[in-house]
């Protein structure tokens, strides 16, 4: 296992190699507000990720105010769900934190792809809408932003599809958190040498 890589200098230049070793999932964010202009500074590079057939099947729903607020509620109510007993005293301070922690993410970003009638695009559409929610992730990184892409059953929650408006030909694949490091976490990988194979 290998150490991560260079971490996080606010205000210096970053090699892209720089940025995808040295970025880390980053659950600790400062209650710092973002400004608009960044996060589509940022947004306006990701969506130069490559996708077949140009199909841009990506669009962002960056919630705020009273958005973000109901994202809060929809998440804690969806992780109540997850547990065996919802109504206990002991796991409501939990739930709680769940609702708090999510209202104080600066920014929250649902990341939602089309989904093509066709089988191939559809799949193609959602691997390349990953790659522009990873892009956005990098670049977020390399401005001094820290990121956290969150997935799960929540993606598919009717309430939060309500709340996004979205029509039935488009699925959340993940929702992005992001904000100004608080706590960088040290994370480990595998050497590329021990997942490659190199065919003669
Ligand atoms: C497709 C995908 C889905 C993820 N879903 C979750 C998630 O639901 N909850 C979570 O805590 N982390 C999630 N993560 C973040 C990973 O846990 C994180 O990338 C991993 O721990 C490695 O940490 P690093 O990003 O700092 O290298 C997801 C990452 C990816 C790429």
């Amino acid at each position: 296992m290998t150490d991560g890589g260079p971490t996080l200098s606010q205000g210096a230049r970053m090699s892209v190699l720089d940025a995808i070793r040295g970025r880390r999932s980053v659950a600790k964010m400062k209650p710092d507000p973002v400004p608009r202009d960044l996060i589509m500074k940022v947004l306006d590079a990701a969506v130069w990720t490559p996708n077949h057939r140009v199909t841009e099947p990506w669009q962002f729903f960056v919630l705020e105010g009273e958005s973000k607020r109901r994202f809060a509620e929809i998440r804690r109510d969806f992780r109540r769900t997850l547990m065996p007993n919802p109504d206990a005293p002991e796991v409501q301070p939990a739930l709680e934190k769940v609702y708090q922690s999510t209202l104080e993410t600066p920014v929250i970003i649902a990341v939602t792809s089309h989904l093509a009638d066709d089988p191939e695009t559809r799949e193609e559409d959602v691997w390349a809408t990953f790659g522009a929610a990873y892009a956005f992730m990098l670049g977020a990184w390399s401005e001094g932003l820290g990121t956290y892409f969150r997935t799960g059953a929540l993606r598919d929650d009717p309430r939060l599809r309500q709340l996004l408006r979205l029509p039935e030909n488009r699925r959340v694949i993940g929702i992005v958190f992001a904000g100004y490091p608080a706590e960088v976490p040290q994370r480990r990988r595998t050497p590329a040498a021990e997942k490659t194979v190199w065919l003669e």
